[in-house]
């Protein structure tokens, strides 16, 4: 498989290059077994999830300004100190209070949240994390047991969901992880975008849609009144209502907190949004060619909120509120969290000030972020749903 490269990214170095080789070879022996094509969301998956070799299971450093791509608990303590707030607040209303978070990243959220209800003497009783990548899993223990050494034996992995969780569930960017099915709408049918090799390298194939997929295009039109227009392309992931679906068969009692970037679904589906939601990221540059550096760089869709809180609802939760990440902060405590660093020295409130800009300003990560709230039994809606929800947009 050759490996192209865009003139535009950074240059790869020799070691990358090659294991995206075996990435691209790995994904070529699927494609030849499945007789010529796999699904876009086989491409993705293989591509993140094939183990050693995805990107988020094998070394790469991914997050932060040595990575790829920058996320919230990276930016800032501030975000996971505003978030154990809210999390403070359901746990103190429910019994033999846990914490579950999924795909933990650098373990940075984790740390953050734990400190920070040391801080407020409302620690729960566990803090279990769900990650499917086993290399994130080590460097989450390895970080979590020299940044939080007194709070770490609160902290456990598990391989499975639990049977039932009292608490808090928090996803931060995970669901936009979940790999996308793309589809095209031709006026006689829909039509699955696939993965195929010429000449050495992937590109994009067609194929009647499966029911899955036909059945969910069809859904989505039928919600939003209209059929989309011939040649229109776009995502869906299929994955994320059973991935909601799981998560609320699990809560007990409690709330979810699901922070994303994404958009309500007459957003997604916008006429204007043929092309769709699709994103990649490689040191720092963001493109739309998921067939490039595969296993070396991140490939990410945008999130339909209004798909994520259906699924929800099926399942019995309730809508807390769906909110951008700006307002969730401010109405969430953000400045009482700032009020503790008012003490630092004036370089360091200075950083802290840049950071905070970049978690709530609309350009930034501010307005493009958004947390949707779940809540199930008798739950004090938390105060970050309290500024300008948008529930009613979904
Ligand atoms: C974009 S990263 C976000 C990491 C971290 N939450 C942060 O904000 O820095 C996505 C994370 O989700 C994990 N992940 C993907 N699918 C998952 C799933 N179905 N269950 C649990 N974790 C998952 C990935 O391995 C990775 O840790």
């Amino acid at each position: 498989m050759q490996q192209e490269q865009h003139s535009s990214l950074p240059q790869a170095d020799a070691a990358s290059v090659a294991h995206s080789q075996r990435v691209a070879q790995f994904i070529g022996r699927k494609i030849a077994a499945a007789g010529g094509k796999i699904s876009f969301a086989e491409y993705m998956h293989h591509a993140l999830y094939a183990p050693g070799l995805g990107y988020y299971c094998a070394g790469t450093t991914k997050f932060g300004e040595a990575g790829d791509y920058i996320t919230a608990p990276e930016t800032s303590s501030v975000f996971g100190h505003v978030l154990a707030r809210q999390c403070a607040s359901v746990l103190a209303e429910v019994e033999s209070p846990s914490i579950l978070e999924f795909g933990a990243g650098s373990g940075k959220l984790a740390a953050d949240i734990l400190t920070m209800l040391a801080e407020m003497d409302a620690i729960p009783d566990s803090y279990k994390i769900l990650e499917v990548s086993a290399e994130l899993r080590e460097r989450q223990e390895a970080f979590l047991a020299s940044a939080i050494p007194e709070l770490v034996d609160r902290v456990s992995w598990l391989d499975r969901l639990p049977e039932q969780l009292s608490g808090v569930i928090v996803a931060n960017e995970v669901l936009d992880a979940l790999p996308v099915e793309r589809f095209v709408r031709r006026d006689h049918g829909v039509m699955q975008l696939c993965v195929a090799v010429k000449d050495g390298s992937f590109v994009s194939a067609e194929r009647d849609a499966p029911d899955t997929l036909a059945t969910a295009i069809a859904a989505i039109e039928e919600q939003l009144g209209r059929q989309l227009p011939d040649g229109y392309v776009s995502e869906v992931c299929t994955a994320a209502p059973q991935w909601i679906g799981d998560l609320g068969r699990v809560l007990r009692h409690g709330a979810a907190f699901l922070f994303d970037y994404g958009v309500s679904r007459r957003e997604y589906y916008a006429p204007e949004r043929s092309g769709g939601w699709l994103r990649c990221h490689f040191r720092h540059h963001a493109h739309a060619d998921p067939f490039i550096l595969p296993g070396i760089q991140d490939i990410t869709a945008w999130v339909d909120f209004s798909a994520a809180a259906a699924a929800a609802v099926a399942r019995g939760l309730d809508v807390a509120g769906f909110v951008t990440q700006a307002q969730f902060l401010i109405g969430g405590g953000l400045d009482q969290v700032l009020a503790d660093f008012a003490e630092l020295p004036i370089d360091a409130q200075l950083k802290l000030s840049g950071q905070v800009k970049l978690l709530t300003l609309p350009g930034q990560m501010g307005e493009n972020f958004k947390c949707l709230g779940l809540t199930r039994g008798r739950i004090t809606r938390p105060a970050a749903f309290g500024l300008a929800d948008r529930t009613t947009s979904l």
